[in-house]
C-alpha cells in the first residue's frame, strides 16, 4: 500500500514522540512492504511564532492529500496569553471542522501491569474498558460565543446548540461500535436542565431503538457519570457524549489507566483523513529532556493504521509490540512508580525491537 500520513509534531514534547511515532511507522512500512510518504508541518504555537497562524494554509492543504494525520501536541505556556490575537488551540478546533472531524474516539484500557499506577483502587478499576465517542465539531464549542456591555461591567455567553442530524450521527457511530464489542451503550446527557440535551436524548433514544434495538442501552446525566467513572468504570462499554462533556469525562477517565501517557485518540469524519494524536497535552515541563513516553502517540498509529488505512494485522502487531515491552517491565518515568527508567528514544528502540522480532 502507498499511503502518505501527515505529521505534526506541535510543540513540547510533540517533535520528540512524534519522531518515534514515525521510527514505528517505517518499521511497519518495511516489514508488511507498505510506502509510507510522512510529510510534516508547522502546526500550533510553532505555526503562530513563523507565519502568525496556528494552522497554515499550507498544513491544512496537506492534510486535505493525505490519508491520515498523526499530531502530538499542540501549545504551552508561551502562547498562552488570553488576549493573545491567536492561540494554539485554534489551530486544533479549526483542523477539526475544516476536515469535518466530528467523531472523536477515547479509548479508556488500563494494561494490568499498570493496575497499581492508577489512583483507584486495583478492584475498581480491574475488566475496565471503555470506548468514549465525543461529539467533536458542534456543541457549545462551535456556537455563537460573544460578549457586550453589560451595567454590571460586561456579559460574555456562548451558546450550545445539537441538530437532529448532528446527533444521528454520532450516536449511530458509537452505537454500531458497540454492536461489534460488548453491545452496551451508554449516552451521556444533562437533559434535566438543557434542552439542547433534551433533543439529545430523544434522537439519540430514535437511532437506538429503530436502528440497534439489539444492544443495551441506557441514558446517563452527566454529573451522575462523573461519578460512576471513579466508582463502577468497568460497567461501561461504549459511552456517547457531546463537545463539552465528552472533554470533561475523558479527562476523567484518562486518570483511570494511572497515567496519560499511555492513551490514544482518533478523530474521523464521513470521508477524507482521520486525524490521530495522544490524549496528553504538550508537557512543557519535560519537553527536550528525551524523557516524554512515546507510546500514546505510537498506540495512535496503530489506530490510524486500523481505521484510516485498515491495517488490521499491523495495528495489532503495533499493539501488541507495546504491551509486550510494557510486560517486560520497561518504563518511563512517567510509569515508573519511582522505579528506573528508561528515556522516550529507549523506549522508542524497544517497541522497535518487538515489532521485527
Ligand atoms: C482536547 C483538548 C482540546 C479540547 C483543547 C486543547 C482545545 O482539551 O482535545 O480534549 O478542549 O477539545
Ligand atoms: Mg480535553
Amino acid at each position: 500500500m502507498e499511503a502518505r500520513i501527515t505529521l505534526l509534531p506541535g510543540d513540547g514534547i510533540g517533535p520528540e514522540i512524534v519522531a518515534e511515532a514515525k521510527r514505528v511507522l517505517d518499521t511497519v512500512a518495511d516489514k508488511f512492504g507498505h510506502q509510507f510518504e510522512t510529510p510534516s508541518c508547522p502546526m500550533g504555537g510553532n505555526a503562530i511564532d513563523e507565519f502568525g497562524d496556528p494552522l497554515p494554509p499550507q498544513t491544512l492543504e496537506t492534510c486535505k492529500e493525505s490519508q491520515a494525520i498523526l499530531l502530538g501536541a499542540v501549545g504551552g505556556p508561551k502562547w498562552d496569553d488570553p488576549s493573545a490575537k491567536t492561540r494554539p488551540e485554534a489551530g486544533l478546533l479549526k483542523i477539526r471542522k475544516e476536515l469535518g472531524l466530528f467523531a472523536n474516539l477515547r479509548p479508556i484500557k488500563p494494561y494490568s501491569e499498570l493496575l497499581d499506577a492508577s489512583p483507584l483502587k486495583r478492584e475498581i478499576i480491574e475488566g475496565t474498558d471503555i470506548l468514549f465517542f465525543r461529539e467533536l465539531t458542534g456543541g457549545i464549542y462551535f456556537g455563537d460565543s460573544g460578549r457586550m456591555e453589560h451595567p454590571d461591567g460586561e456579559k460574555a455567553f456562548s451558546v450550545m446548540t445539537y441538530t437532529t442530524s448532528e446527533i444521528a450521527r454520532i450516536v449511530r457511530l458509537a452505537a454500531e461500535s458497540a454492536r461489534n464489542r460488548g453491545g452496551k451503550l451508554t449516552s451521556v446527557d444533562k437533559a434535566n436542565v438543557l434542552e439542547v440535551s433534551r433533543l439529545w436524548r430523544q434522537v439519540a433514544e430514535d437511532v437506538v431503538k429503530n436502528e440497534f434495538p439489539d444492544i443495551e442501552y441506557e441514558v446517563v446525566l452527566v454529573d451522575a457519570m462523573a461519578m460512576h467513572l471513579i466508582s463502577r468504570p468497568s460497567e461501561f462499554d461504549v459511552v456517547v457524549t457531546g463537545n463539552m462533556f465528552g472533554d470533561i469525562l475523558t479527562d476523567e477517565g484518562s486518570m483511570l489507566p494511572g497515567s496519560l501517557g499511555l492513551l490514544p485518540s482518533a478523530s474521523l469524519g464521513e470521508s477524507g483523513p482521520g486525524l490521530y494524536e495522544p490524549i496528553h497535552g504538550s508537557a512543557p515541563d519535560i519537553a527536550g529532556k528525551g524523557i516524554a513516553n512515546p507510546l500514546a502517540t505510537i498506540l495512535a498509529t496503530a489506530m490510524l493504521l486500523r481505521h484510516s488505512l485498515s491495517l488490521e494485522s499491523e495495528a495489532a502487531a503495533v499493539e501488541a509490540a507495546v504491551a509486550s515491552v510494557l510486560a517486560a517491565g520497561h518504563r518511563t518515568a512517567d510509569i515508573a512508580a519511582g522505579g528506573d527508567s528508561i528515556s522516550t528514544s529507549e523506549m522508542g528502540n524497544l517497541v522497535i525491537q518487538e515489532l521485527l522480532a
